[in-house]
């Protein structure tokens, strides 16, 4: 089967996805498919992108959420969650999917082990918080969303309590993202203890502030990097499947 993918998103700088599968077809000896990123400005660029005839695209930020009016089609999860980042053509059908939602549980699942987690917190209410949101529904963790935004608990209203009741902390936010490595969220981290997970969906730096503190309290942390393998895994999954 041979593959004419791509990433749409704006800016596409050092993108993990065109090397990641340029490395696939070398390793799986793949010699007449491509993965090439498409840095678009608008997303109304993407009817160019589909009149190349690709079989395949990954989106990301920021237009997860407004490329679902360019699909014929969505999966059950993309469109309880509102949000894409794989898509596959298909006799010209174009059906969106969000392999995130994967990515995050089979990595949190790892990162737990066997720990029932009672409650959570979610830093940040943006696109990868909604896969975030789906997945502990999912697993039956209760969570409270800490965002900037009204209708939702406060970074300033957080105290050591807080932390301490809610044993997975996932952080959804930049953040501390690279190059702004000095930077993390606003959290009471003197709350946290051994029995606290964090997870940080960056992954680059490997240890981002967040995570460090979390390592210094004893917790257990895990950053995106797995996620990032799994959701792109699981992208490829979609583009075979006949
Ligand atoms: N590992 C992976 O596979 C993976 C997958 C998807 C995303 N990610 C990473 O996850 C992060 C978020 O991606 P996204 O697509 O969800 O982005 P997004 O839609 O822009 O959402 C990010 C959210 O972070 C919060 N935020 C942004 N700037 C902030 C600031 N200065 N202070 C406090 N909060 C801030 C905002 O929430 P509020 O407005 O609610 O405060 C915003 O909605 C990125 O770093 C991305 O690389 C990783």
């Amino acid at each position: 089967m041979s593959h004419k993918l791509g990433l749409i998103g704006y800016p596409l700088s050092h993108s993990f996805s065109p090397t990641y599968f340029a490395e696939k077809f070398k390793e799986l000896n793949i010699q007449d498919s491509e993965y090439l990123a498409y840095s678009i400005d608008e997303i109304d660029k993407i009817n160019e992108i589909f009149n190349l005839g690709v079989t395949g695209l990954n989106v990301t930020i920021p237009y997860k959420e407004q490329v679902i009016a360019f699909l014929d089609e969505l999966s059950a999860e993309a469109a309880e969650i509102g949000a894409v980042n794989t898509i596959k053509v298909e006799n010209s059908r174009k059906v969106g999917y969000n392999t995130d939602v994967y990515g995050f549980q089979a990595s949190l699942l790892k990162q737990l082990g066997d720990v029932k987690i009672g409650k959570a917190l979610i830093l940040g209410s943006g696109g990868a918080s909604k896969a975030v949101r789906f997945v502990l529904k999912n697993m039956g963790i209760d969570y409270k969303i800490v965002s900037r935004k009204k209708n939702y608990l406060n970074y300033l209203n957080l105290n050591n309590k807080i932390i301490q009741d809610h044993k997975l902390i996932v952080n959804t936010t930049p953040l501390g993202m690279y190059p702004h490595v000095d930077n993390c969220p606003s959290i009471p981290y003197e709350g946290l203890t051994e029995q606290h997970f964090l997870y940080d969906l960056v992954y680059n730096p490997e240890k981002t502030l967040f995570l460090m503190k979390g390592e210094s309290a004893g917790s257990n942390i895990k950053n995106g990097n797995d996620m990032l393998v799994l959701q792109a895994e699981k992208s490829w999954e979609i583009w075979n499947q006949k």
